[in-house]
């Protein structure tokens, strides 16, 4: 079906109950809505906005739109946990209303000041010519749930030598001042990032542009820029769009990666760093955004998709789902991203296995299930290859990896079931030289996330298989593995 300007953009106020109802249905007929994910009650989930713990809880927004599997006129649904496992769906967060933000309540992020969270986002606007013209607004929330937007916008203008490609806000607090990054375009069509600095959230002054050393050629936007400190380095993080592919790199439509080095200096608007690394090896994934909680833990979440790619669940009226939350730390100026402890609370009923695997498959026994977290670890191996295969049925199979030749972790959905995105391939492999293999992974009804040696590397991915596509199977080619492995189901009654 063909979504037109009309229908993209339709105000919420204009729809029935009976239309919502409608939607609602077709979605909960689909055979691939997720257990322990969070993913939209209606319509299309893109970035996770407004990260934060205010007033006791965990608070995560998701860019949506709310009436069909398209991107049209953007919302913010905001969701809310005590334990960043169980999400309550709260409801509408910011919907767009007024001439800032009339064709989307875009992307942005949150801070706690004065007992309140204030939600700094882009109003996306278009006039007659469908130009844009963004807007930098705020609304506020209260500790008893009520958002309000705010009259007018902080950040009326783009400064010059910007494109109007700029938006969403990222904030943090420094000393006396707060700060926030900004993803930009620059008038000659390549990508960057600009600083703001406040002293109330309220007033904004243009600082300039963050100095990186990724000079004026690489892409043509960054969308969802992302600073913090972590282990007395500066990390920005963002997600370019328009890198060619090389070698294993930049595989996906768009990327999201990071630079780290010496802390940002705020004067100068410099930072020194490396090379950038991408946040993640896997199909989908893309704009993430962090938090810091109480507990001092530099959280990530990203969104589980990419723009610009049809998904099988389109057809009942939805897409996407966020990424399950990663702590992060830096281990030798890399960022290492494990599964928060927390997630542990959703282990049920546990299965183990060790044994040799030589030039075979085996199924192990009581090993099944289409969510579960699974544990595999492979060490004294001489085979050429050796993984495993995941929601195996009659022809289908997702396969984990090791490349033991070349050194290369992979991840295969070739056969993973329903097929999509084929055009940007089917396999996804990342260089890592090691002696033991560890994947620690997170099945769900529609996706894979693989934790390698604890966080060394990540590979995320939607998979569409087949409801009786079960199996689990281990594999040694040209040669044997230990493997021991443990397998958790995921307690019943989740979302
Ligand atoms: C990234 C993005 C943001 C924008 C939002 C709109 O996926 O394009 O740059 O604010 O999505 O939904």
């Amino acid at each position: 079906m063909e979504w037109t300007k009309e229908q993209r953009y339709r105000s919420m106020d204009d729809v029935s109950e009976e239309e919502i109802q409608g939607l609602t249905k077709l979605v909960h007929q689909c055979p691939w809505r997720q257990a322990f994910h969070i993913q939209p009650v209606t319509g299309l989930l893109n970035d996770p906005n407004g990260f934060s713990y205010f007033n006791g809880e965990y608070h995560l927004f998701y860019q949506w739109f709310p009436l069909g599997p398209v991107h049209g006129l953007k919302h913010w649904y905001h969701t809310k946990s005590k334990d960043l496992v169980h999400w309550e769906e709260v409801g509408m967060g910011i919907m767009p209303s007024n001439e800032f933000d009339s064709h989307g309540a875009y992307s942005g992020s949150g801070i706690e000041h004065d007992g309140k969270l204030y939600l700094l986002y882009t109003g996306n606007t278009r006039d007659e010519q469908w130009n844009r013209h963004p807007y930098q607004c705020l609304a506020v929330m209260s500790p008893d749930g009520s958002i309000v937007k705010m009259d007018a916008p902080v950040i009326a203008d783009v400064p010059s030598g910007f494109t109007d490609h700029f938006r969403d806000p990222k904030v943090w607090k420094q000393g006396d001042h707060f700060y926030a990054v900004i993803g930009a375009q620059r008038e000659n069509e390549t990508g960057t990032v600009v600083l703001y600095r406040s002293c109330d959230l309220k007033n904004w002054q243009f600082a300039g542009e963050v100095k990186t050393g990724l000079g004026e050629d690489f892409g043509y936007m960054w969308e969802c820029p992302d600073y913090f400190e972590l282990d007395e380095q500066g990390v920005l993080l963002f997600s370019p769009q328009g890198l060619q592919v090389e070698g294993d790199h930049y595989q996906n439509i768009y990327q999201s990666g990071y630079v780290i080095g010496s802390p940002i200096d705020l004067e100068t608007i410099e930072l020194k760093h490396g090379a950038f690394h991408e946040l993640d090896r896997g199909f989908d994934f893309y704009a993430p955004q962090t938090t810091v909680d109480p507990e001092g833990r530099r959280i990530l979440v990203g969104w589980m998709g990419l723009p610009e790619i049809d998904y099988p669940t389109d057809k009942n009226g939805w897409a996407h789902c966020l990424t399950l939350p990663r702590e992060l730390s830096v281990r030798e100026g890399k960022l290492i991203q494990q599964p928060v402890t927390e997630l542990e609370l959703l282990r049920g009923k546990k299965v183990e296995n060790s044994q040799t695997v030589v030039n075979e498959h085996v199924a192990l026994k009581d090993f099944e299930g289409d969510m579960y977290e699974l544990l595999v670890e492979f060490s004294d191996f001489t085979a050429e290859e050796f993984g495993l295969e995941l929601r195996v049925g009659e022809d289908e199979k997702t396969v984990i990896k090791y490349d033991a030749v070349e050194k290369k972790v992979v991840f295969d959905r070739t056969q993973s079931g329903e097929a999509f995105a084929e055009e940007f391939g089917t396999v996804r492999k990342c260089t890592l030289d090691a002696e033991t293999i560890s994947f620690r992974i997170f099945v769900d009804v529609s996706s894979v996330e693989v934790f390698v040696n604890d966080g060394e590397e990540v590979f995320t991915g939607r998979i569409f298989p087949g409801e009786n596509s079960n199996g689990i199977r281990m594999f040694a080619r040209g040669g044997q593995t230990e493997v021991t492995a443990v397998k958790w189901e995921i307690k019943e009654g989740q979302r």
